[in-house]
């Protein structure tokens, strides 16, 4: 009997180191078969007790059940060991580490001149204009002839105008021939539309000047339509671009395609006209060229100068932004550095 016990104290060490060697679920099931199960060593060992006499028996059985469910007892908390390992690892190994820093997402904007662009055309719509998109790519004509400029004239030189290989075609040099295709496209009816997008003029590109640009045209053509309602528009125009109590100023200027024609200055907005780096000590900044649309203008649109009139303004879009948010050099506009595109918009 002796021997029968000692077989199965010999039995519960050997299981129980076993048991710690076990790292899965699958591993203490497979230790269970071995040890506890019907054909393990526990059922191996109890065998023997058919050699055994009737009294001895109970005793051995006693010990062997007490083993057993100390084996089991064990099992069980090595299960729960287990399973409280796999989910300590998973929840490392998937978890959220909400100490980390953010990670930056790159976020794209709106190029400057087009947010300098949006707000032009928004002010302008309110007042009652309606967006009107007019050729990039002109003839000499439309650029030139039907806004009244002589054969002559210095703009239609060489070095200002873009040529294309076709004769007569050319990149316009200014928004101002939309003029001809709004007015052809609505005459005899009044109209007032702005014409935004791109120039080219064949210049030195220097730090006020690009060879591509973007300018708002503007016209109204109708009734009666003065000088005074010019100044109101722009006025207008100025206080909502650069704030409430801008003041503006005309200077007498000449288009051939306005008569009389005007340069337009806002009050520095930054030294309120006093003088400063921005404004160049003038106290006023550029704003834009206006007029009211000359009589052959109109005639070339299909209006009868003598029953309607109108005005008309041009204004770069660079330029205005790069007054309001004191840029000092045009060519960050168009060179795409990054750093430039996403500090100023
Ligand atoms: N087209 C002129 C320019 O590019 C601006 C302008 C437009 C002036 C309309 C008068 C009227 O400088």
């Amino acid at each position: 009997m002796s021997d029968l016990l000692t077989q199965l104290e010999t039995l519960q060490h050997e299981a129980q180191s076993a048991l710690t060697t076990t790292q899965t679920r699958e591993e203490s099931e497979a230790w269970y078969r071995d040890y506890l199960g019907r054909q393990g060593k526990m059922t191996a060992v109890l065998r023997g007790l058919g050699q055994l006499s009737k009294e001895e028996r109970p005793m051995v059985g006693q010990a062997a059940n007490v083993i057993k469910n100390v084996l089991e007892t064990a099992l069980q908390e090595r299960q729960a060991l287990l399973e409280q390992e796999e989910i300590t690892r998973t929840l490392s190994a998937e978890g959220i580490d909400v100490t980390l820093p953010g990670r930056a997402q790159q976020v794209g904007k709106l190029h400057p001149t087009t947010v300098a662009m949006h707000e032009m055309i928004d002010i302008l719509v309110q007042m009652g204009f309606q967006v009107y998109d007019a050729p990039e790519v002109e003839t000499d004509d439309y650029n030139f002839g039907l806004l009244n400029f002589l054969p002559g004239h210095p703009a239609r030189e060489m070095q200002d105008t873009f040529f294309t290989t076709t004769p007569d075609v050319i990149l316009r040099t200014h928004t101002s021939p939309g003029q001809i295709h709004a007015m052809r496209e609505f005459a005899p009816e009044p109209i007032r539309v702005i014409l935004p997008g791109k120039c080219w003029r064949n210049e030195d590109v220097t730090a006020r000047s690009e060879m591509m640009f973007y300018q708002v045209e503007g016209l109204a053509v109708g009734h009666n339509i003065t000088f005074s309602d010019l100044k109101g528009v722009l006025l207008n125009f100025a206080n909502k671009m650069y704030g409430e109590g801008r003041r503006i100023r005309f200077r007498k200027s000449y288009f051939p395609f306005t008569e009389p024609s005007v340069e337009v200055d806002v009050d520095c907005i930054f030294c309120n006209s006093k003088g400063c780096r921005i404004c160049k000590y003038q106290g006023w900044l550029e704003l834009l060229g206006a007029g009211m649309v000359h009589p052959t203008v109109l005639k070339n649109g299909g209006y009868d100068p003598a029953i309607f009139s109108g005005f008309a303004f041009g204004m770069g879009i660079e330029r205005q932004a790069m007054q309001k948010r004191t840029i000092d050099d045009i060519r960050y506009f168009y060179e795409n550095d990054a750093r430039f595109l996403e500090r100023v918009s």
